[in-house]
C-alpha cells in the first residue's frame, strides 16, 4: 500500500517536471536577440539602418519574443506616428532595466525607439512586422536562416523530450 502510494506520489511529482520542461522549452515561440551580440546601441553614422535591416532578415510570428540588451539606454515601445518623429513623450511601454524582453503577442507592426535623447534620431529604431498564420503558412519556401534554425532547435528539443520521458519509464517499470 505504502510504496503504490509512494509510487503514485513520485508519478505525479516527476509529471510536473516535465510539464514544466515542456512549458519552459515551447518549441512553438522563439526568442530573438535585438541586433545580435552588438545588442541594443546607437548604430555607427554609415548604418543607421542596421535594426530595421536586421528586422527585415527575421521572421517573427505571434508568440515569439524579442530581447534586448543594452547599457546606459532604454527602450519604448510606441505608435506608428512616434516612430516617425522619435516622439518618446508617451510610450505604450518604457523600460531601462538593460535587459528587457518583449511579446509579440499579435500580428501586425510594433515601432520600437530608444528613449535617450539623440538616439533614435540616429537610427536605434526598428519597426518589427508579426506574420499572421496565414502569412505564415504561404512564406514557407523564402524562410530565413534564423526560422530554419528554430526548427532545429525544435526537433532537438523533441529529441530531450524523449528521452526525458524514456527515463521516466524505465524508471517506473
Ligand atoms: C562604416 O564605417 C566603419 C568605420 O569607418 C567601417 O569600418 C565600416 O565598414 C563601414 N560600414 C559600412 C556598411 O559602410
Ligand atoms: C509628441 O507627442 C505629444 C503628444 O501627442 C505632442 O504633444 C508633442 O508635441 C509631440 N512632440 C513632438 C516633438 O512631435
Amino acid at each position: 500500500m505504502a510504496s503504490h502510494f509512494m509510487g503514485s506520489a513520485k508519478f505525479i511529482l516527476l509529471s510536473l517536471t516535465i510539464f514544466s520542461f515542456l512549458h519552459h522549452f515551447s518549441v512553438f515561440s522563439f526568442e530573438f536577440q535585438v541586433g545580435g551580440t552588438n545588442g541594443w546601441v546607437v548604430p555607427r553614422a554609415n548604418d543607421s539602418k542596421v535594426y530595421n535591416d536586421w528586422a527585415s532578415e527575421n521572421r517573427f510570428l505571434v508568440g515569439d519574443t524579442v530581447r534586448f540588451k543594452y547599457k546606459k539606454d532604454s527602450v519604448m515601445e510606441v505608435t506608428d506616428a512616434d516612430y516617425k518623429r522619435c516622439n518618446s513623450t508617451h510610450p505604450n511601454l518604457f523600460s531601462n532595466t538593460g535587459n528587457t524582453v518583449y511579446e509579440l503577442d499579435r500580428p501586425g507592426s510594433f515601432y520600437f525607439i530608444s528613449g535617450v535623447s539623440g538616439h533614435c534620431e540616429r537610427g536605434q529604431r526598428m519597426i518589427i512586422k508579426v506574420l499572421t498564420s496565414d502569412d505564415a503558412a504561404d512564406g514557407g519556401d523564402s524562410s530565413s536562416g534564423s526560422r530554419a534554425a528554430v526548427l532545429s532547435f525544435g526537433v532537438s528539443k523533441l529529441v530531450v523530450v524523449q528521452f526525458v520521458l524514456s527515463c521516466v519509464a524505465s524508471y517506473l517499470y
